[in-house]
């Protein structure tokens, strides 16, 4: 049986269309699900949009709509964005949706019945842009003094009735839990939530009287709950909890929640306290990634330089737009992109690297062996190549990949295709086609061997391009995931079975800067 994973994106507030770090999130988490699928997991990946809350009320009531028909259109952009990019998601989950007010109430409950809720008064600033309440020794000056949050968007005094959390009681469990090798990750995130739970931690205000956009507090219909209390359930309503039974027993508690770096308090305080008040069991990982920047600038409206990813998808290709992002940034860092960098990176890598050694390797073989593969005795050279090869790509990156160090494994799989390259420059098969054309067919046969082997191991990056090779070459299908690169069989099976290379067509074009770039 096949161990499960359950991998979750942060939902997205459909206030606005996507933008690339929505894209990035979802880039990368699908290259995780992708990867631990072909590693043999039984993977569960979520996504979806926060769609209650402040926010969005306030963005409708501007436009002259409903809080609902923002959401239903704007959350299209993010289904489309998703699609568009091969994000492999199992479920897409509106914060709308009725079994969500169900989980949501559910967990609410649990919270009440373990004597973990009261009705009190709330005083204090609240960000309608971040959603979140600030204590006052948070608050940093604005350029004209004005108070803003630690994020530097805008607060409001805020006074009403609410119903409030104790967070306060979770001080010593929440400090175990962040202790916790691994739970929160990069590690350099750890000090900060460690420091904010260690300063003693204020009940947190769950409810709202002010406005009726969210989920109905059970029992008390003029309170709706904050939006980061139902937000967060919708990792629950995912695998159909409240039942217990079916999904939710097989994949909760969660592998990994992959979010933004400035939603780590969310994640790693108020979630888990609220999944220990209920008596759920928390997420094993929290992993916070980092801001991308446009040429080293935040993008906003004001500034003009906000991106559609899918325009950059449609201008370079969704599949070398995926390699770029997990290639170009240290995941966990911030980084920064520009069309040149797209354009330089992955013709350096994908086209004139991988792609030109899968082209010119395929393309000999169809020339000079006619297409087909046949029985050969490799030379040591050959030996040596496909050992380096294989460790790259069945223990390297499939290591650094389970460890999110993406840059780390892609960097692998890159020194390894120089090694072919040279490999390829120092046999020169072009010459031995005369001389020994038995040594010609060992070395080809041996780039066939190197660049199926390459390709398995980027499938969870570029899956279209890989898969696309793949098929020319003949593999099947269900032979692409890493516990296939240990099959030694394989290649006289394909040799065997008649198979016959038609003429390559490439799978990594090369890039063109647009006009208004170069
Ligand atoms: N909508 C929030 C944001 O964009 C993220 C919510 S993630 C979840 O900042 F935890 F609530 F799921």
């Amino acid at each position: 049986m096949a161990e499960p994973f359950y991998i979750t994106t942060a939902i997205s507030y459909p206030n606005g269309k996507p933008h690339i770090g929505h894209a990035y999130e979802a880039i990368a988490a699908d290259v995780i699900a992708r990867f631990q699928r072909q590693m043999g997991r039984e993977v569960r990946f979520q996504t979806g949009t926060d769609e209650h809350g402040l926010k969005m009320a306030q963005k409708a009531r501007d436009l002259g709509i409903t809080p609902a028909q923002l959401a239903s259109e704007m959350s299209q952009h993010f289904i489309d964005m998703c699609d568009g990019l091969n994000v492999s998601y199992d479920v897409f989950l509106r914060t709308t949706e009725p079994r969500h007010h169900t989980a949501s109430q559910a967990l609410w409950q649990r919270m009440e019945a373990n004597g973990d809720l009261y009705l009190d008064r709330y005083e204090g600033w609240y960000s309608v842009r971040d959603e979140a309440y600030y204590d006052e020794s948070e608050l940093v000056a604005g350029e004209e003094g004005e108070k803003l949050s630690p994020q530097g968007t805008p607060v409001e005094w805020t006074v009403e009735e609410s119903w409030f959390f104790r967070l306060s009681a979770y001080q010593d469990k929440l400090i175990a839990l962040l202790e916790t090798p691994g739970f929160l990750r990069p590690e350099s995130r750890r000090n900060e939530m460690l420091a904010f739970v260690k300063a003693g931690l204020r009940d947190l205000s769950v409810s709202r009287t002010s406005f009726d956009w969210g989920v109905k507090v059970p029992g008390s219909d003029n309170h709706v709950m904050y939006v980061w209390v139902d937000a967060l359930t919708n990792y629950l309503t995912g695998l159909g909890f409240p039942d217990e039974t079916g999904d939710y027993s097989k994949f909760w508690p969660a592998d990994l929640h992959l979010i933004g770096k400035d939603i780590v308090r969310f994640h790693t305080i108020y979630w888990p306290a609220f999944l220990m008040s209920a008596g759920l069991p928390v997420p094993a990982q929290v992993f916070g990634h980092g801001f991308l920047l446009n040429r080293g600038q935040k993008e906003s409206k004001s500034l003009g330089n906000v991106t559609d990813p899918m325009a950059l998808a449609g201008q370079f290709g969704v599949d070398a737009l995926r390699y770029f992002l997990m290639r170009e940034v240290a995941f966990g860092q911030d980084g920064s992109y520009s069309p040149e960098a797209i354009v330089t990176r992955c013709n350096a890598e994908l086209a004139n690297s991988f792609g030109n050694l899968a082209q010119r390797s395929l393309s000999m073989i169809f020339k000079n062996l006619d297409g087909k593969l046949a029985d050969f005795t490799p030379a040591e050279v050959d030996i040596a190549l496909l050992n380096d090869v294989k460790d790259v790509c069945s223990v390297q990156l499939p290591r650094s990949f389970a460890a999110l160090e993406f840059s780390d494994g892609l960097d692998a799989w890159m020194r390894v295709i120089f090694a072919c390259n040279q490999y390829v420059d120092e046999q020169a098969p072009w010459t031995l086609k005369k001389t020994d054309p038995e040594r010609m067919r060992a070395v080809l046969q041996t780039l066939f061997m190197a660049v199926r082997d390459l390709a398995i191991a980027i499938r969870p990056v570029t899956p279209q391009a890989a898969d696309k090779l793949l098929d020319q070459m003949g593999i099947p299908g269900d032979q692409r995931r890493f516990s296939d690169l240990s099959d030694s069989e394989w290649f006289e099976r394909l040799s065997t079975s008649g198979f016959e290379l038609a003429q390559p067509v490439g799978v990594f074009p090369r890039l063109e800067l647009p006009a208004e770039d170069a």
